[in-house]
């Protein structure tokens, strides 16, 4: 929450009257948070915060597999439309869907201008990521063409085999992920712990090819802040290695 505050503030101080724009992820880890995010905060959620999604999944917004569906029942349902930034996932293919949300993208954020390598991308203020056990973030699954895409900013993607839900998605890339001002990576469960070991490692142990995680490797480039939120069996078990 005081990512959006701090935000809201740079927003402030920079002169621009924008909403802090935040991504949302799938996959069930961030239910808690975005419950919290609700109870807690909600009229500074519903004034300021313009919400996108990281990724979806090609199912109808009633779907149990759809990730509108839990970030509504969560959040959103008390959070007027307007702040919310559709994907669309019915009624055409994922790869017209992620064209549009391009644009989208491009319309309705900044684009980076520092002269950096990233310099045209969408700057989203705050990315919520999780973590998959095969080290995937958002949907860019490890071997897939998403996971290598460094032109575009939205992509459609198949998961590998054995994924589940196995439905085609729209993601966010890389580019947008490493241009974001902060990144937020929410992790829980023994299965990621390898992944967690993969953020903590040294530089030398990258570069030796000892970290094997995509988002491990991915969240190094990022421009931004990058904050990992875990649960304490985790930090136990890093500990304890
Ligand atoms: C999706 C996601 C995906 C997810 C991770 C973690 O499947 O929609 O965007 O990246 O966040 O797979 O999922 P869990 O939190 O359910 O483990």
């Amino acid at each position: 929450m005081s990512l959006i505050q701090n935000e809201e503030k740079r927003n402030a101080s920079e002169g621009r009257s924008s909403r802090v724009s935040l991504a949302l992820s799938g996959g069930s880890t961030p239910k808690a948070l975005y419950a919290a995010l609700r109870a807690q905060h909600l009229d500074l959620a519903a004034r300021s915060v313009q919400y996108f999604f990281g990724d979806v999944r090609m199912v109808a917004d009633d779907s149990p597999h759809s990730n509108f569906l839990m970030a509504h029942e969560q959040l959103l349902h008390a959070v007027p439309a307007d702040h919310v930034v559709p994907i669309t996932t019915v009624g055409c293919t994922a790869a017209e869907s992620a064209e549009q949300f391009e644009c989208v993208l491009r319309e309705q954020l900044p684009l980076v201008d520092d002269g950096h390598g990233d310099a045209g991308c969408p700057q989203l203020d705050i990315v919520l990521l999780g973590v998959g056990p095969d080290g995937h973030t958002a949907s860019l699954f490890p071997g897939t063409p998403a996971s290598t895409e460094t032109e575009k900013c939205a992509v459609p993607c198949m998961p590998n085999e054995g994924v589940q839900p196995y439905v085609e998605r729209v993601t966010i890339t890389q580019r947008v992920i490493h241009a974001a001002k902060n990144v937020v990576l929410i992790a829980g469960g023994k299965d990621k712990q390898w992944v967690l070991e993969g953020i903590l490692a040294t530089d030398a142990d990258v570069s030796d090819g000892r970290v094997a995680a995509p988002v491990a490797r991915l969240v190094r480039k990022c421009r931004g802040n990058v904050v990992v939120l875990v649960n304490q069996d985790m930090i136990r078990e890093h500990a304890s290695l």
